[in-house]
C-alpha cells in the first residue's frame, strides 16, 4: 500500500499528467513535480475533489475546466522593469555592447507572460537609439505558452496595470485605446507576439539578447538543461542570456559564463567542449541539427571501429561502452554485451583481469600497461598481447571511462625467440672455437717440447 496521501505525487498523478499530454497536448512532465502537484492539488481542493484520479474523471466531463487548470499551473506574475537594479545594469552594461555592432538587433523575451518584460526591453532600446533607429534596427520576439496572457500583451493594459510604470514612460510609450492603454502604434511593429512552448518548439535564432526570467525555474533540472542547450544554439556567438533573480546556471559552466552573476546576465561561450556541442546540436529541436549530431556521434564510433587493434571502452560506472570490430572478433563480444556491467562478462578476466587495472586507472588517473599476456584465440592459435589501459579524461577533469587496447606482440615474441636461439648458437660455436683453440695450443706446446727433446 502506498504511504502517499490522496493529493500527493504518485501513480494517479502521473496518470493525470499522461492524460493531459495525450489528450490536450500539454506536456507537464518536464515541470518540477512538487510545484505542479501543489498547484493541481490546490485546484482539487477548491472543487472539493479528493483524489487526482477523480479530478481526471472531472476533466473528462467538464471541458471548461482545462483553461482553468492551465491558468493555475502557469503563473503569469510579471511587471514592468521587474527587479529594477537588474534592468539598470542591463541598460548600462549590456545594451551598449549590443549596440556597438551595426545592423539589426534581435531580442527574444520568452515566458513573457502578459508582455510587460517585452515592452520594458523595447523602451530601454528606444531610449538608447531614438525612435527612428529603434524601428529600423530592433526586432523583439515575445512568446509564451499561455494564449490568454499573450492576448493581454496585444490588447493593452488597464490604468491600474500601468501604475507601476514611471509617469514619463507611461506618457511617451503608451496611448489610450478604449478603456485600455496600448504601446504606441508607431513603435509597436518592432514587437512580435506569438505562442511558443519552451519544451517542444524550436527556438528563435540569431539572437543578440535572450530574456528568460522567472520561467526556467519551473522546470526540472533535465528539462532546464535541454532548454539551455537550445538557448545556446539560438544566440549569436556574442549574444547575452538574461535570467531571473532566483535562477542559476549551475550545471552549464561550459556553455554560458556570467557577465555579472548577481544580475543573472550570462554570455554565450561560442565553442564549448565537443561533448557539449554535440548535446546542444541534439537538443536544438531541429531535425537537421540532430541529424548532424548523430553523424558526429557515428563518426566517433567509426573512428574506434576501424582501428587495426582491439579496443574496449569501459565507462565510469563499470559498463562496457564500446568494443570495436577487432575487439569483438578477438574476445567474442556479442552486440548485447554493450552496456552490460564488465564484471558480468567473461572478457573481464580472460585473457587477463581487466577490472583491477581499470580500478587503478580510475584511482590514479594515469595510463598503465601489462606485457606479454598469452591468449588462445578462437582458431586455437596462441597469441601474445601487451594490454594498455588509459583514462579518458572529460575536459581534463573527471575520468569518464577507460580505454583498453590490445597490441598483438605475437610476431615480436617469435622474433625474440629466434634471436635468442641464434645468439645461443653463436655462443656455442664460439665456445667450441675457443676449446679447439685451447686444444690447438696444447698440441702446439706438446709439439714444441718434443722438438726440444
Ligand atoms: C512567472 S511568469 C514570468 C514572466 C516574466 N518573464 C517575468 O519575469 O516577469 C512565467 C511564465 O512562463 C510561462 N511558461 C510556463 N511554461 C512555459 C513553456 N513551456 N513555454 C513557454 N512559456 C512557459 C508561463 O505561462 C508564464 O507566463
Amino acid at each position: 500500500m502506498s504511504s502517499r496521501g490522496p493529493l500527493e505525487g504518485g501513480k494517479q498523478f502521473e496518470a493525470l499528467l499522461k492524460y493531459l499530454r495525450d489528450n490536450r497536448g500539454f506536456d507537464y512532465t518536464g515541470y518540477k513535480r512538487n510545484t505542479i502537484v501543489r498547484r493541481i492539488g490546490k485546484r482539487c481542493n477548491e472543487l472539493g475533489i479528493t483524489t487526482f484520479s477523480a479530478y481526471q474523471d472531472y476533466l473528462q466531463v467538464h471541458a471548461e475546466e482545462f483553461p482553468i487548470l492551465f491558468d493555475k499551473i502557469l503563473i503569469n506574475v510579471t511587471a514592468f522593469f521587474r527587479d529594477p537594479p537588474t534592468w539598470d545594469y542591463l541598460g548600462k552594461e549590456v545594451l551598449p555592447k549590443i549596440l556597438e555592432k551595426s545592423g539589426p538587433v534581435r531580442i527574444w523575451s520568452t515566458g513573457t507572460a502578459s508582455g510587460e518584460e517585452a515592452y520594458t526591453v523595447a523602451m530601454l532600446f528606444c531610449e538608447a537609439l531614438g525612435q527612428e533607429a529603434f524601428l529600423r534596427r530592433v526586432k523583439i520576439y515575445a512568446t509564451d505558452v499561455d494564449d490568454e496572457a499573450l492576448n493581454t500583451a496585444r490588447t493593452g493594459y488597464s490604468e491600474k496595470e500601468l501604475e507601476s510604470l514611471p509617469a514619463s514612460f507611461r506618457t511617451r510609450y503608451f496611448e489610450p485605446q478604449g478603456s485600455r492603454h496600448t504601446f504606441k502604434t508607431a513603435l509597436r511593429r518592432a514587437l512580435i507576439f506569438g505562442r511558443h512552448d519552451l519544451m517542444q518548439d524550436a527556438p528563435i535564432s540569431r539572437l543578440d539578447l535572450l530574456i528568460c526570467r522567472n520561467t526556467l525555474m519551473y522546470f526540472t533540472a533535465e528539462t532546464q538543461s535541454r532548454i539551455l542547450a537550445r538557448f545556446h544554439y539560438a544566440l549569436d556567438d556574442d549574444g547575452y542570456l538574461f535570467l531571473g533573480r532566483a535562477e542559476m546556471l549551475l550545471m552549464h559552466g561550459s556553455i554560458f559564463e556570467p557577465l555579472d552573476f548577481k544580475q543573472r546576465v550570462f554570455k554565450k561561450i561560442p565553442r564549448p567542449p565537443l561533448r557539449e556541442r554535440l548535446m546542444i546540436l541534439a537538443q536544438t529541436g531541429s531535425a537537421e541539427a540532430s541529424d548532424q549530431a548523430n553523424r558526429q556521434f557515428r563518426l566517433h564510433e567509426l573512428a574506434s571501429e576501424g582501428l587495426p587493434f582491439p579496443q574496449l571502452v569501459v565507462d565510469a560506472l563499470g559498463n562496457l561502452a564500446l568494443a570495436n570490430i577487432a575487439a569483438r572478433r578477438l574476445l567474442n563480444v556479442r552486440p548485447d554485451d554493450i552496456g552490460k556491467a564488465l564484471r558480468d562478462l567473461e572478457l573481464s578476466y580472460r585473457p587477463t583481469d581487466l577490472r583491477g587495472p581499470i580500478d587503478q586507472v580510475f584511482r590514479e588517473r594515469r595510463s598503465i600497461g601489462i606485457s606479454g599476456i598469452e591468449y588462445v584465440a578462437i582458431d586455437g592459435a596462441v597469441r601474445r598481447f601487451d594490454v594498455h589501459f588509459a583514462p579518458l579524461l572529460d575536459n581534463g577533469a573527471a575520468v569518464a571511462g577507460t580505454s583498453v587496447t590490445f597490441i598483438d606482440v605475437t610476431g615480436e615474441g617469435v622474433l625474440r625467440t629466434e634471436l635468442e636461439r641464434a645468439k645461443q648458437e653463436v655462443e656455442t660455436a664460439y665456445e667450441e672455437l675457443q676449446s679447439s683453440n685451447e686444444e690447438l695450443e696444447t698440441t702446439n706446446e706438446e709439439l714444441q717440447s718434443t722438438v726440444e727433446e
